[in-house]
């Protein structure tokens, strides 16, 4: 839609959105990345923006995206620099979505320098676990303040991609979970978003197929309803 197209709905809010994904470092060459493109994250900053907001962005890796326009953009690499930063900017916000595919794990240690190739099999990289963030801004939230995760999921042999993303909301303890079905060239990489919007209410609905700013657009009414309650 254009910007003069859109209603200027969310004139007066603070939102605050993360997207792109973190890049967990082994040494000061390499990391462990992840497929998220930032796309979606970006679309909802910009809409946001377009509606009215005051936005602020807090961006991992993302593919080289433009800066939206009319949006403070703050800059991280790791999951560990995305949870302070969102610990700064979050306090006092009306909205915080995290669109930003955080990495689960992070390499233990950091080599100093970069690693070496030697005629042995290097050891195995040993992990341990990020903070979740989504459940620590939870933990701390501002009374009134809305907060909506987003759950990347593939279905397997136990439980569909529905179920997995209703046990996620209760453990999340966030007002919205934006579900995404991956794998097989959805959702990740690409132009065009559909899932579903999980309400802690219990409502769901479906999101139908359509670029990631139609999606952020809807994501976006069904935040804006939950401000005037
Ligand atoms: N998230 C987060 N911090 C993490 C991992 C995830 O804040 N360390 C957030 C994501 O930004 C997203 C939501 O939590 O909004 C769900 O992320 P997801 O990876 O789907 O959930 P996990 O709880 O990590 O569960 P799993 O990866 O095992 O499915
Ligand atoms: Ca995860």
């Amino acid at each position: 839609a254009r910007p003069d197209a859109l209603p200027r709905d969310m004139a007066g809010l603070r939102v605050v959105v993360s997207a792109g994904g973190t890049r967990e470092a082994l040494d000061p060459v390499r990391y462990l990345g992840n497929r998220s493109s930032g796309k979606q994250g970006y679309a909802l900053a910009r809409t946001a923006a377009q509606r009215g907001a005051q936005v602020t962005l807090v961006a991992a890796a993302t593919v080289g995206l433009p800066e939206p326009a009319g949006v403070e953009l703050v800059r991280v690499g790791t999951a560990l620099e995305l949870r302070d930063a969102m610990h700064v900017v979050s306090p006092g916000a009306d909205v915080v979505v995290m669109a930003a595919a955080v990495a689960d794990f992070r390499p233990v240690s950091q080599a100093e320098y970069k690693i070496k190739k030697t005629d042995r099999d290097p050891d195995p990289v040993a992990l341990t676990r990020n903070p979740d963030v989504l459940a620590e801004l939870v933990g701390v939230r501002s009374p009134g303040q809305v907060i909506v995760g987003f759950a990347a999921e593939t279905g397997d042999g136990g439980a569909d991609v529905l179920e997995h993303a209703r046990a996620k909301l209760k453990r999340k303890g966030c007002d919205l979970l934006v579900v995404n079905a991956v794998g097989e060239g959805k959702a990740f990489e690409t132009e065009d978003n559909a899932g579903w919007l999980l309400s802690s209410d219990g409502s769901e609905r479906p999101i139908a197929l359509g670029s990631k700013a139609h999606m952020a657009s809807d994501i976006w009414d069904a935040v804006v309803t939950l401000t005037h309650n």
